[in-house]
């Protein structure tokens, strides 16, 4: 097991580092000892664009490295309040950034075990007097050593509603956030303006998280670059013309409501790989090289209804 990295007031530093390592002196050494560096060089790698929400990520990890240096020289390290709200429109990467947070802080020693629970209201408020705190203290529990993820958090509070639940779970969830944020880390997460009016009906939970992250709609460009490495991922790529076609998909897409940024990406792609394979299925007698296999056309991507529905006179 990870040792603490947050001495109890009263021990020394030694108490908490286990005997067979020698306390890290520098910061490199700390980065090699957590191995944190492979997790920020990945999120840095495989996520396009969000540079701030990177910066900050490394701010944070910066602050755990130097408190973990400043432990193994006895100074006074209290375990900072780490609780965070992501804002932003579906799509923009905030559950995949949150899981390379837990990861994060479980390396950095922050948190024991570094997974993340991901919840909305229904999983921690009943219907029924009684219910409610049950369900709020069984997700606390299975959260406990890593991340919980509440999604939406909004829906906690329902101001029209003087009899609801979701009160009394926003309440157990303030205890735990203050008692035991050494040991569990919540994220909030959902769009920006309700969650701005969600914090000012609660003060008491604003107050409690120390990092408002805001994940920005992405610009074509950026989604055209999350769509190749998808690809990549997937061991396909787009000919020439597919790509132009993307571009020209995009361009049409981000316009239209209910376009969910690189979820909506991924979604296309899916799509063109369904027409992709039938596409292919048709030609029986061809020897199909790895090349075709691998290959989104052109006409994969603009049989797009999206194209249609453009095309299509207004009525
Ligand atoms: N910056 C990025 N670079 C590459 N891929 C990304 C990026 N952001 C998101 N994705 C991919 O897009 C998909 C959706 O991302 P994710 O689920 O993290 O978004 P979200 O903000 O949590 O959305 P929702 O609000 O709908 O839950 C995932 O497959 C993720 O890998
Ligand atoms: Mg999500």
């Amino acid at each position: 097991m990870a040792a603490p990295l947050y001495a109890i007031p009263g021990t020394t530093a030694a108490a908490v580092e286990p005997a067979q390592v020698t306390p890290a002196r520098t910061v490199a050494e700390v980065l090699a000892q957590s191995q944190v560096e492979s997790v920020l060089d990945e999120l840095e790698r495989n996520l396009v664009g969000l540079a701030p929400v990177k910066q900050r990520i490394r701010d944070i990890a910066a602050l755990l490295v130097i408190d973990k240096l400043r432990v193994a020289r006895g100074l006074q390290a209290q375990a900072p309040s780490l609780h965070m709200s992501f804002t932003g429109n579906p799509g923009t990467g905030k559950t995949t950034v949150a899981l390379r947070m837990a990861e994060i802080l479980h390396r950095l020693g922050y948190v024991r075990k570094g997974h993340l629970v991901a919840v909305t209201r229904d999983d921690l408020v009943g219907q029924y007097i009684g219910h409610t705190a049950p369900k709020t203290k069984e997700v606390l529990n299975k959260a406990m050593g890593g991340v919980l993820f509440i999604d939406e958090a909004y829906y906690l509070y329902r101001p029209d509603n003087e009899r609801d639940y979701g009160q009394e779970a926003i309440e157990i969830l303030l205890q735990v956030m203050e008692n035991q944020r050494d040991d569990l880390v919540v994220i909030v997460a959902g769009y920006k303006e309700r969650m701005d009016t969600f914090f000012r009906s609660n003060p008491g939970l604003s107050s409690r998280i120390a990092h408002h992250l805001e994940f920005p709609d992405y610009s074509v460009a950026e989604l055209r670059e999350i769509a190749e490495r998808m690809l990549v991922q997937m061991s396909y790529r787009f000919d020439d013309d597919a790509r132009a076609a993307f571009a020209e998909y995009l361009a049409l897409r981000v316009a239209q409501p209910h376009f969910a940024n690189a979820r909506s990406v991924r979604n296309a792609l899916d799509r063109a790989r369904l027409r992709q394979a039938s596409r292919l299925f048709a030609q029986r007698e061809r020897e199909l090289s790895a090349d075709d296999l691998a290959t989104v056309s052109g006409a994969d991507i603009r049989a797009s209804r999206h194209f249609r529905d453009a095309a299509a006179p207004p009525r």
